[in-house]
């Protein structure tokens, strides 16, 4: 009897060892993924897209666990994560970036790129795909350029028509000393600030004013906190689909090489996101009560902004700029 129950005892748990292994496969490795916005957003669109391809790329050997909204912290402590090993995957904003990879702050001059096709162009081409390439030296593995699109500018105090409407305004900006140089320049009062304690902030008044793309304005529904908005389009915002060092260093050549082809479809998906998203979302916006200010004279903003980009040409080399702009 003693002898039946242990071979009993002994095939059940040989059974569920081979049940557990079998769901290990069938689940894959964890992949852990950060990033700032909602699932339904431009991020979760690159990052859907990402997961899908990796599963498919390794057959099932790796599976993405996703930390939307800001799970894993703001994209400072994202990006630390992926230089501790702590993070696998993150997908952030040139926002915090520059201060980890300095030569990213070129992207965030204001009026840099002429339109979206011309900043696809540059992040495609040569310039772009240099400027991936140079993560490596600074402890993060950076695969392909997603984007948010165009930012804008968005306060609670007055409608902003002209560079003279921005004086004192107290506008919240990323950690980004392009972007913070920029609106001292323009004559406000730039906030640096963690993008997971700005809507706190706007609501409590601590802020006027924030700017980013119409995609992030869509998925936080700012209209809830922000009452104008002026489509500047003073910066193009793209976005870094990045692992760590330690992870990328545990993967054979084609795990790696489907993980970059996936993080290239999962970007291509971000931007068809953006596509659609810029169509309906001033509407959006506008319906649920902002006041928008549709054209700036970008021409003034240039002019009012000469200092700032001698401080650019300075930092980041005129021959760069240059190069960027003679994009086609
Ligand atoms: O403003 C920012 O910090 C970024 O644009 C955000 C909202 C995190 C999205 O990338």
């Amino acid at each position: 009897m003693r002898m039946i129950r242990r071979t009993f005892v002994a095939t059940a748990v040989a059974a569920t060892a081979a049940l557990t292994a079998g769901t290990a496969f069938a689940q894959g490795k964890e992949v852990k993924i950060g990033y700032a916005l909602a699932v339904n957003s431009h991020y979760g669109a690159a990052a859907n897209a990402w997961a899908e391809g990796v599963e498919k790329g390794t057959n099932g050997a790796y599976k993405f666990k996703q930390f939307p909204a800001s799970a894993l912290g703001g994209e400072r402590e994202l990006i630390e994560g992926l230089q501790l090993g702590t993070v696998e995957a993150a997908i952030v904003s040139t926002g915090a970036l520059s201060n980890f990879v300095p030569d990213v702050g070129v992207v965030d001059i204001p009026f840099l790129f002429r339109d979206t096709q011309h900043a696809r162009a540059v992040m495609d081409g040569a310039f772009g795909q240099d400027l991936l390439a140079k993560f490596q030296k600074r402890g993060l593995i950076a695969l392909a350029w997603g984007e948010q699109g165009f930012r804008h500018l968005s306060n609670n105090k007055h409608a902003v028509n002209g560079v003279p409407d921005l004086k004192g305004l107290k506008i919240r900006v990323t950690e980004n000393p392009v972007h913070i140089t920029a609106f001292r320049t323009l004559g406000a009062s730039p906030t640096p600030m963690s993008w997971p304690e700005v809507i706190g902030a706007l609501q409590q008044g601590t802020i006027d004013g924030q700017e980013n793309p119409i995609s992030v304005l869509v998925s936080a529904k700012l209209w809830q906190v922000q009452k104008h908005l002026t489509l500047t389009s003073h910066v193009y915002a793209p976005m870094a689909l990045i692992v760590s060092p330690s992870f990328w260093g545990s993967l054979n050549a084609a795990q790696k090489t489907a993980f970059t082809e996936a993080a290239k479809k999962g970007a291509l998906a971000s931007r068809a996101f953006v596509d659609n998203v810029e169509k309906k979302g001033v509407e959006e916006a506008k319906a649920n009560g902002m006041k928008v200010v549709e054209k700036v004279d970008q021409t003034a903003f240039r002019t009012a902004l000469e200092p700032a980009y001698k401080e650019y040409a300075k930092k980041f080399g005129q021959k760069t700029l240059d190069s960027i702009t003679a994009v086609k």
